[in-house]
């Protein structure tokens, strides 16, 4: 049976990139919601009721896992698929805990999707974290155009980018926060714009880890399987993988 990767798009590729390094044997389905993409400005309502038209979707196709490759996905309604299906199913979330831990003091910048920042889920969790007060987040909706678009033309990342961060003293960053897995496409234009001494972190390879580590417990690891994918534009099969090739390209460092 193969492992189900879920996003609102193409973001998931950059996880679903980390997989084929640590899970070579494993086939997969790669689920992109590409008629309703972005998630980031809808409503809860809307993306709760998208994401599980997806999900019930991906079980039908009869998987062993689902990794939900989108953090605004999995603020929304995680705890409701968990409740609903019985596989197992790993989320996403921007990895504040890490970036606090790692500061040394500096500030932390997130990024993420706004449905992502607005959220409970998100509020909580940094409530919990940072206690000394410096975490500051910004939604950068552009990006994940830039990316459904297949643009990577880096003067005009960077101009975007730059033009958004305007209002921050770059600076005081520690540690920034990929918190939406279209960003990691952008990864070098992050580097080229914070300090050298800058920690940029993403919970993809984190994510993947677990992944392994609960088919392991599980005993639904496959040794037979060799990265294999099957991808879905909701829910229509890309026979020829259609445009996710290029972004598995894209995704590699
Ligand atoms: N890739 C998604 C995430 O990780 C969401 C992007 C969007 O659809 O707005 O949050």
């Amino acid at each position: 049976m193969r492992i189900g990767f879920f996003d609102s798009g193409v973001g998931g590729i950059t996880v679903l990139n980390e997989a084929l390094k640590l899970l070579p044997n494993e086939d997969y389905i790669y689920y992109a919601d590409v008629d309703n993409v972005p998630y980031g400005p809808k409503t809860k309502e809307q993306v709760k009721q998208y994401v599980f038209n997806a999900v019930d979707f991906l079980i039908r196709q009869q998987i062993k896992a689902l990794v939900v490759a989108c953090n605004t996905a999995t603020s929304i309604a995680i705890k409701d698929l968990r409740e609903k299906y019985s596989i197992p199913i790993l989320g996403m979330e921007p990895a504040v805990k890490p970036a606090v831990e790692k500061s040394n003091g500096k500030r932390v910048l997130v990024f993420a999707t706004e449905l992502t920042l607005k959220e409970d889920k998100y509020h909580n969790l940094v409530t919990t974290i940072d206690s000394n007060n410096i975490v500051d987040e910004l939604a950068l909706p552009g990006l994940v155009l830039y990316a459904e678009n297949f643009v990577f033309d880096e003067k005009i990342i960077e101009d975007y980018l730059r033009e958004q961060l305007k209002r921050f003293n770059l600076e005081q960053y520690g540690t920034i926060v990929l918190g939406c897995t279209h960003f990691p496409f952008y990864k070098n234009i992050f580097e080229r714009i914070f300090r050298e001494d800058t920690d940029i972190i993403d919970g993809n390879l984190g994510t993947v880890r677990h992944l392994k580590n609960i088919l392991e417990q599980k005993k639904l690891l496959s040794n037979s399987g060799n990265g294999n994918i099957i991808y879905f534009s909701s829910g229509r099969h890309e026979h020829d993988g259609g445009k996710y090739k290029k972004y598995l390209e894209r995704a590699h460092p």
